[in-house]
């Protein structure tokens, strides 16, 4: 399972904290090794449920939000950083983190389409996976990305690094829910 982690998150690599990069790579080794999913499931399975025949998928969409939110978060400190500091490894660890939880979330239906499970519908993924995180000894402030990047992060105080994970998550979600912005097949 650790192979198959370094395979589906390269930019595991990019977290400077050498405790903090194993951490993360064992909260996705934890969250597959209990999912019914496979890691290669991740490469196919649309990354949302509220697109229909959503044409992304699950690694696409993570793997862009992590290199989104790491541009934002450099674009900010380079112009901001005098008086906004941010955690640049905390950017990227919770966005590689924050839907870790959909593992949980998620199950294979009958008919070979991803669906939610009875699990997943008690627990959206910010919840199980603030759960997998805690239990790998992920910091309370990078749980706290996991915790607010959804909608339910609305009525939390976020953070810098939670804003820019949010946000980087939700640009690369928001424009799949018009249809005139995709490209005709
Ligand atoms: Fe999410």
């Amino acid at each position: 399972m650790r192979d198959a982690v370094a395979t589906l998150w390269p930019e595991i690599q990019w977290i400077e904290n050498p405790k903090l990069r194993e951490k993360v790579a064992q909260t996705w080794v934890k969250a597959l090794e209990r999912s019914p999913l496979k890691p290669d499931d991740l490469n196919r399975i649309p990354f949302t449920l509220l697109v229909p025949n959503c044409p992304i998928t699950f690694m696409e969409h993570k793997r862009c939000v992590v290199h989104i939110a790491r541009q934002s978060a450099e674009a900010m400190q380079e112009f901001m950083g005098r008086s906004l500091p941010i955690n640049l490894d905390n950017v990227i660890a919770g966005a590689i983190l924050a839907d870790v939880g959909k593992l949980l979330e998620y199950e294979i239906g009958p008919d070979g389409k991803c669906r939610q499970s009875e699990r997943g519908e008690a627990l959206r993924h910010p919840f199980t996976g603030v759960a997998l995180a805690l239990e790998c000894g992920i910091p309370d402030d990078i749980c706290h990305v996991i915790a607010a990047h959804a909608a339910e992060g609305d009525l939390v105080k976020r953070s810098t690094e939670a804003y820019i994970v949010h946000h980087a998550d939700f640009m690369a979600f928001l424009p799949f829910k018009n249809p005139k912005n995709l490209k005709a097949k």
